[in-house]
């Protein structure tokens, strides 16, 4: 059986991590796609030569033209531009929309078959944005959020907890960062819902209240630490969870970016709800009954992408 392809598009930090990852996990070959000059090559280069020592065989390529990504089966794109200190909002939205509209043209024109991951910021906007200029089924085109809130989550309750993180089971909803749903009470330890555990004295609701807190600033912690740049590992780490659930048929409940459409009561916008991903895509939306608070705060979540959406197609018609 022929090797699966992953096309990554944009080779920087996350984009080197996820073919890392590929490469250690043989998911498949992978072509390295930035307009960065040399990068892709260098990077593409430097992981091969780790290939013998790790005892993987993949084939890594760099790349500058979309026409090397011809036929991939997954494509996870990462391109775009940090906000920098002094650009508005706006000036971010309006290059990356720039920069997303490109690569969903490179997308539909060489691998419309692929299944295509989004993790460019405004995550929830940039999904939305890919599937409109790609114009591929919209079960095909995911945004990779979730699953690394819910890793936050699982991983800064373990420690609380002092138990596997394997065993810490989170459930997130709506947008990405400070606009994210936690479920408590869908959140488990070895299928115990977090508030039994408060009730057997595991831990203190002001506890689990600050590590809700703790998650939803994740990404803004990680930033203040780095200084230059944001998180890398556990993104990459995340998407390649989902791409995994895809080329492997996995059928895996991952909470991810999907589109809506009447579910939720939302049409037409990309929100973070668990989806099960299988080798035909989002094969699934599971849509559970909110409570009140849920409730105001997906709501709440949803105003943000519309927003943010009307600003977008402000700023270019071609989403208007
Ligand atoms: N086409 C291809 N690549 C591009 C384009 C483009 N039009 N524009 C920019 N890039 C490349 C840059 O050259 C850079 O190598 O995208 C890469 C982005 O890499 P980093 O700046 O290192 O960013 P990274 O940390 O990988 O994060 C990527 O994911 O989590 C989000 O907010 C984050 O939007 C950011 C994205």
């Amino acid at each position: 059986m022929a090797r699966k392809k992953i096309a990554l598009i944009g080779a920087g930090h996350i984009g080197g991590t996820l073919a890392h990852l590929i490469g250690l996990k043989e998911l498949g070959d992978v072509v390295l796609f930035d307009i960065a000059s040399g990068v892709p090559q260098g990077k593409a280069l430097d992981l091969s030569q780790s290939s013998p020592i790790e005892g993987f065989d993949a084939r890594i390529e760099g790349a500058s033209d979309y026409s090397a990504i011809a036929g991939a089966d997954v494509v996870i794109v990462t391109a775009g531009v940090p906000r920098q200190p002094g650009m508005s909002r706006d000036d971010l939205l309006t290059i990356n929309l720039g920069v997303v509209s490109k690569v969903g043209a490179g997308i539909k024109a060489y691998a419309p078959d692929a299944f295509v991951i989004c993790i460019t910021n405004p995550l929830d906007v940039m999904v939305w944005a890919l599937q409109k200029a790609s114009g591929m089924p919209t079960n095909k085109v995911v945004g990779m959020a979730g699953v690394l809130d819910s890793a936050r989550f699982r991983f800064f309750l373990a420690e609380e907890l002092n138990v596997s993180v394997e065993d810490v089971s989170a459930f997130v909803l709506g947008g990405h960062g400070d606009d994210m749903v936690p479920s408590v009470r869908y959140s488990t330890v070895a299928g115990i819902p977090l508030p039994d555990l408060v009730a057997m004295g595991w831990t203190t609701q002001a506890k689990i209240d600050a590590i809700v807190d703790r998650t939803r600033k994740g990404g803004g912690e990680i930033v203040g630490l780095l200084k230059t740049g944001s998180a890398y590992y556990a993104p990459a780490s995340a998407a390649i969870a989902m791409a995994e659930s895809y080329l492997k048929d996995k059928r895996r409940v991952l909470p991810c970016a999907a589109y809506l459409d009447g579910q939720y009561g939302v049409s037409d916008l990309y929100v973070g709800v668990p989806v099960v991903i299988g080798a035909n895509g989002v094969e699934r939306v599971v849509e559970i009954s909110l409570d009140a608070a849920e409730r105001q705060m997906f709501d709440k979540s949803v105003a943000s992408v519309k927003t943010l959406i009307g600003a977008s197609k402000a700023l270019d018609p071609a989403f208007a």
